[in-house]
């Protein structure tokens, strides 16, 4: 018999070659190849009927509602039978803790591959679950897992993790790239034969991304990350992918001694007024459905270096960077000789440009060392120019400052763009940042 022929894979876009390379042609990525072994050549399918569209059966899809108000939300309004959906996180972070809650709801079948029985039964002690209807098994094989649930038809797979599932005719051992592209893909068969959905649980690698092959995230129909700031409780679900909904939504939870609690009271989360002095400044996001109240917190400081440093938490470094460039320029602000330093409240991500005026203006604040009011709020985009370039939705962020009892309002005053102004609320429209720095301080 030959010896079996070696494979290199790349595990950003899941190509594979015959030899290592340093760049994958493929996708371009560097040092993204690993040595892996041939799986067994595919036999041909079985279904051989070709059917058209019209005839397909259109019943509305009635999704699995979880017990997690939130997560049905971030799914699209619920689980979708027969659907595949991806939970990434770092480690700790509480996938497990979420899965069990899910689990908790209905007939659910666990797959345990990193923790065994007793230690999950511990978890769920603490999360007062207890029900007779989670089936546990610390058997990753994805040939038994099929025979379980054709045996006890259970109304959800959840598999923890994807990285110990393994095939028992692919070579290579379980959390290697071949087993984790290959096992997942037999789960996913797996749950669209037989209509029960499946959750499987996925590590993050130290940059961020999913372990395993990228090739995974394209192949399952919903992908959901687990961010969070551990020395904080809250936990934020986002999801980056999904067949059946909207990627746009975020659940909010807090992590508690008895698991995963859902946040009411949202619009102020990432906010503490009552404490605010130079260098804070707040702004709305826009997060699917919601809109969220969030604080950026500058510390401009005299540096002691000839390269003055700048850091950030929550902001894009590279837009950090612009923005200083364009205060220096445009706001006539001197801030080559401090270190700037930005923070944004309660662990928040500022994904969106329309913060850049709250960043901007918490950078001057700390500089000139003068609080900014607290009932006054900052929308608006900075443009290489100086310009404050207008927002998406603004009126809907207007909406919610003033929901929060804010008095003031800084927004965009660019040509045709008009907003529906609340009564009890000043809507100061500037043009310049330099206009935006004068009217504050
Ligand atoms: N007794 C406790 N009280 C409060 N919080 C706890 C307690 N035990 C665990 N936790 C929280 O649960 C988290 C671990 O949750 P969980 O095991 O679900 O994470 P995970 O993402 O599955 O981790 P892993 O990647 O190791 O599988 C801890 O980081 C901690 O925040
Ligand atoms: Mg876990």
């Amino acid at each position: 018999m030959g010896a079996k022929k070696k494979l290199f894979v790349c595990i950003s876009c899941g190509t594979d070659f015959s030899k290592w390379q340093g760049k994958c042609p493929s996708c371009g990525e560097w040092n993204s190849l690993v040595e892996t072994e041939q799986a067994a050549a595919k036999k041909p399918g079985k279904e051989k009927k070709i059917i058209p569209l019209s005839s397909i059966g259109s019943d509305e899809i009635k999704r699995i509602k979880t017990s997690l108000e939130e997560f049905n939300l971030i799914c699209g309004g619920g689980i979708v039978p027969g659907s595949v959906i991806l939970l990434s996180g770092e480690p700790g972070i509480g996938k497990s803790t979420l899965a069990l809650q899910i689990a908790s709801g209905f007939k659910c079948l666990y797959i345990s591959g990193e923790e065994s029985p007793a230690q999950l039964k511990q978890r769920a002690n603490r999360l007062d679950i207890c029900s007779e209807n989670i089936l546990v098994s610390t058997n990753t094989c994805t040939e038994d897992i099929s025979s379980f649930v054709e045996s006890e038809k259970p109304e959800c797979v959840i598999i923890d993790s994807v990285q110990t599932l393994y095939s028992s005719d692919i070579p290579g051992s379980a959390g290697s790239v071949s087993q984790i592209k290959e096992a997942s893909a037999r789960i996913i068969e797996i749950a669209k034969k037989s209509g029960i959905p499946a959750i499987l649980i996925g590590h993050i690698t130290k940059e961020g991304s999913i372990a395993g092959p990228k090739l995974l995230e394209h192949i399952v129909d919903t992908v959901l990350h687990f961010e969070g700031d551990f020395t904080r409780e809250f936990r934020m679900i986002r999801a980056s992918k999904n067949r059946f909904g909207s990627v746009n939504e975020v659940g909010l939870f807090r992590m508690t001694p008895i698991g995963l609690l859902e946040i009411k009271d949202k619009n102020n989360l990432f906010l503490n007024i009552s404490a605010l002095s130079p260098g804070s400044a707040i702004s709305a996001a826009i997060e699917g459905s919601r809109t969220l109240l969030f604080e950026v917190q500058a510390l401009v400081t005299f540096t002691s270096f000839s390269n003055p440093r700048r850091m950030s938490d929550g902001l894009d470094f590279n837009r950090l960077i612009l923005l200083t460039a364009v205060l220096e320029k445009h706001g006539y602000i001197k801030l080559n000789s401090h270190d700037i330093f930005i923070n944004c409240a309660g662990g928040f991500h500022i994904h969106e440009t329309a913060a850049d005026l709250a960043v901007a203006m918490s950078v001057a604040s700390s500089l000139k060392e003068k609080p900014i009011p607290k009932d006054t709020g900052f929308l608006g985009e900075i443009s290489l120019s100086g310009e404050i370039r207008p927002v998406t939705q603004c009126e809907r962020r207007v909406i919610e400052f003033s929901k929060s009892g804010f008095k003031k309002i800084l927004v965009p005053a660019a040509d045709g763009y008009s907003i529906h102004i609340p009564d009890n609320i000043d809507i100061v429209k500037v043009k310049t940042i330099y206009d935006a720095i004068n009217s504050i301080f």
